[in-house]
């Protein structure tokens, strides 16, 4: 563990907002969590994963919590799957590097997704159709309230479109210090390839019968065309939510926007995609000051170098108001305001 003042926060957010930390504590094993545990308590405290979810629009002047947790570990292995453990510090996608490595499927389409394995499961990471929930097996998370460790197996878990218990009915109360995920073994995987880009990607190279590390290859290549890198251009990702909504009302707007995108999103409903809906209100790529939406993804915002966390929630508004206005739908953020 360790303890530093005083510090730039610069470092510790992928919006690269130069704001500051007045305490950050970092915790490198579990026992360092029950060490503080009266500091887990306090409803002011934050813990930080990689920085990559979050819009920091105060200075922090409550102690943050760097959880850097690290290790991986194969708890068990039968012929069809394995199930494997990541400490909750270990980079995510250095994670699913090292499943392909080993020749562990099942996370490979949710390469170079930036964060860490400990904030994973919290809002359901998911891209090029699959998402956490479809191979967790289980969280280990500290409970600040009782100061005991916990398991959730996943099905307690509450898992939903970009959400789960830990964001909602817990929030705030459990850290989350490993995850287990139930990866598929060499010749029994099952690979998801049918998301169109994908699909078109893998015919473009020529590649019928795609492995583990194709489609990671694959879909590494397509987020760095579409998303910017965070060491280049500040961005936290989806800045918004992908918005669901009623199917009738989903029909409405087809009848006027005929080439606007839905999906099926349980009974009764469409998930619309946010990236479209500002596209299509001419915002994709415009540029406010310090900040804007990305060139190749209205979805994401970007720092172009010295904005405020200010600077960038007022742009995400007025996004926000222009979506309202011209489609009467209602964005949500999907990063964390701090
Ligand atoms: N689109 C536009 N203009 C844009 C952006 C998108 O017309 O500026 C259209 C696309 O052409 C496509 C549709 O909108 O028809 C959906 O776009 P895309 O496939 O890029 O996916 P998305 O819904 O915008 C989601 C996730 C991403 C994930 C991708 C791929 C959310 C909030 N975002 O984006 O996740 O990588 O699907 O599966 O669900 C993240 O969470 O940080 C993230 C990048």
């Amino acid at each position: 563990m360790w303890i530093q003042n005083d510090v730039s926060a610069q470092p510790y957010n992928t919006f690269g907002i130069n704001n500051y930390f007045k305490t950050l504590i970092g915790v490198d094993k579990v026992s360092d969590l029950f060490y503080i545990k009266e500091i887990l308590k306090e409803p002011t405290t934050r813990i930080l994963g990689g920085g990559s979810n979050i819009l920091l629009v105060e200075p922090n002047v409550h102690p943050v919590i760097l959880i850097d947790i690290k290790g991986i570990g194969v708890i068990k292995e039968e012929a069809e799957y394995a199930l494997v453990q990541f400490g909750a510090g270990e980079v995510w996608h250095d994670a699913v590097q090292w499943a392909i490595a080993n020749q562990y499927g099942g996370i490979e389409n949710l390469s170079l997704i930036p964060g860490k394995c400990g904030a994973a499961p919290m809002q359901n990471i998911g891209a090029y159709g699959v998402e956490i929930k479809d191979i967790l097996h289980s969280v280990t998370a500290y409970d600040t309230q009782s100061g005991s460790e916990l398991v959730f197996h996943n099905e307690e878990c509450g898992f939903g479109y970009r959400t789960s218990h830990f964001k909602s009915k817990w929030k705030g109360r459990l850290i989350i210090s490993s995850i287990i995920l139930k990866l598929s073994t060499k010749g029994y995987h099952t690979l998801n390839s049918s998301y169109g880009a994908v699909a078109k990607q893998l015919e473009e190279r020529g590649i019928s019968n795609p492995t583990i590390e194709d489609l990671g290859d694959v879909i590494s290549d397509i987020r760095r065309q579409k998303l910017p890198d965070p060491k280049l251009l500040g961005n936290s990702g989806s800045f918004f939510k992908n918005p669901i909504i009623a199917e009738s009302v989903a029909s409405q707007l087809q009848a006027t926007y005929v080439n606007m995108p839905t999906y099926d999103a349980g009974v009764g409903e469409k998930k619309l995609s946010a990236g479209w809906l500002i596209d299509k209100c001419g915002l994709k790529g415009k540029r406010v000051g310090e900040t804007g939406t990305y060139k190749n993804q209205a979805l994401v915002l970007v720092n172009h170098g010295k904005a405020t966390g200010k600077n960038i929630l007022d742009f995400s508004k007025d996004v926000q108001d222009s979506v309202k206005e011209t489609f009467g739908i209602e964005l949500e953020p999907e990063v964390n305001i701090w």
